[in-house]
C-alpha cells in the first residue's frame, strides 16, 4: 500500500514511521510512505499556500492552486483509490474505517492547516473526509499519523503475530480485557489465578467475560451483548 501524504510540514509527520511495527512494515515493503511539501506547488516566489478568506474573518485559507497542482501530478502518476482531506468536520474515525482503508492500494492524505482548505478543493478532488475526534488539531499531520499507523499495522505481514491486530480493541466491537506479566505477585497484587491454569478454554472464557464487563462499563454506546 502507497500513502502520499500533502503538508506544509513533512518534519513534523516522519517521526511516527521511523519506528516500531511501522517502520518494520514500511522496511518490509509492506507499506510505503511518503511525504509531498505543498509549498513546492505553490504558485509565487514567495512559496505561499494560503490567502486570506473572501468575506472577511479571521484565519487564512489555503488556496486552491497549490493544492490542485499538487493533486493533480500525484494523479497523473498513479490511480488513487481515495483522496482524504483531515478535518474536525468530517465523520469521526473508527476502527472500521481503518479496516476498510487497510484494503486499498495507493491513498492520499491532505493535511489542512489555518482555517481550512478552499471549499473548491473538497468538492472537486476529496473523496473522503475523517476526523479524529471532536476537538481541533493545530494541523491535520498528527491525525494523519494517527490514521496512517492504524491502517498499516492492519495490512498483513505487518504485525509479526498475524493474530494479534484480530484482538485489538474494538476489532470485535469490544474492549481488549486486561492483560499480565510477570510477576505473578506483585507485593501482593496477584494475577488472576485462571491465567496461570494453563486451561485455555477457561482463559478464553475469562477473557471474552472481562472484554463485555469492560465494554460494558466503559464505552457502553458500543455495547452490544
Ligand atoms: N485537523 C484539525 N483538527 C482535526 C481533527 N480533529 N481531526 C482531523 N483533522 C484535524
Amino acid at each position: 500500500m502507497r500513502i502520499d501524504i500533502i503538508t506544509i510540514h513533512p518534519e513534523l509527520i516522519t517521526s511516527p514511521f521511523a519506528h516500531s511495527i511501522i517502520k518494520r512494515g514500511i522496511a518490509k515493503g509492506l507499506a510505503e510512505v511518503n511525504f509531498i511539501n505543498l509549498r513546492d506547488f505553490s504558485t509565487n516566489k514567495h512559496k505561499t499556500v494560503d490567502d486570506y478568506q473572501y468575506g472577511g474573518g479571521a484565519g487564512m485559507v489555503m488556496m486552491i492552486e497549490p493544492l490542485a497542482n499538487c493533486i493533480e501530478q500525484l494523479k497523473s502518476e498513479r490511480p488513487y483509490d481515495e483522496i482524504i482531506y483531515l478535518t474536525p468536520d468530517g465523520p469521526l474515525y473508527n476502527q472500521q474505517t481503518a479496516n476498510t482503508l487497510s484494503t486499498l492500494k495507493n491513498i492520499i492524505l491532505l493535511c489542512g492547516h489555518y482555517k481550512g482548505i478552499d471549499e473548491r478543493v473538497r468538492s472537486l478532488f476529496i473523496t473522503r473526509e475523517i476526523s479524529i475526534g471532536d476537538y481541533v488539531l493545530s494541523g491535520g499531520e498528527l491525525a494523519a499519523a494517527i490514521v496512517a499507523d492504524s491502517i498499516i499495522r492492519l495490512i498483513p505481514g505487518v504485525i509479526s503475530d498475524e493474530t494479534s491486530a484480530l484482538f485489538d480493541s474494538f476489532q470485535d466491537g469490544l474492549l481488549a480485557p486486561p492483560v499480565y506479566t510477570r510477576p505473578a505477585d506483585y507485593k501482593g497484587h496477584k494475577v488472576p489465578e485462571v491465567l496461570l491454569s494453563g486451561d485455555f478454554e477457561k482463559i478464553e472464557k475469562w477473557r471474552s467475560e472481562k472484554a463485555h464487563e469492560r465494554t460494558q462499563q466503559r464505552r457502553p454506546d458500543l455495547y452490544q451483548p
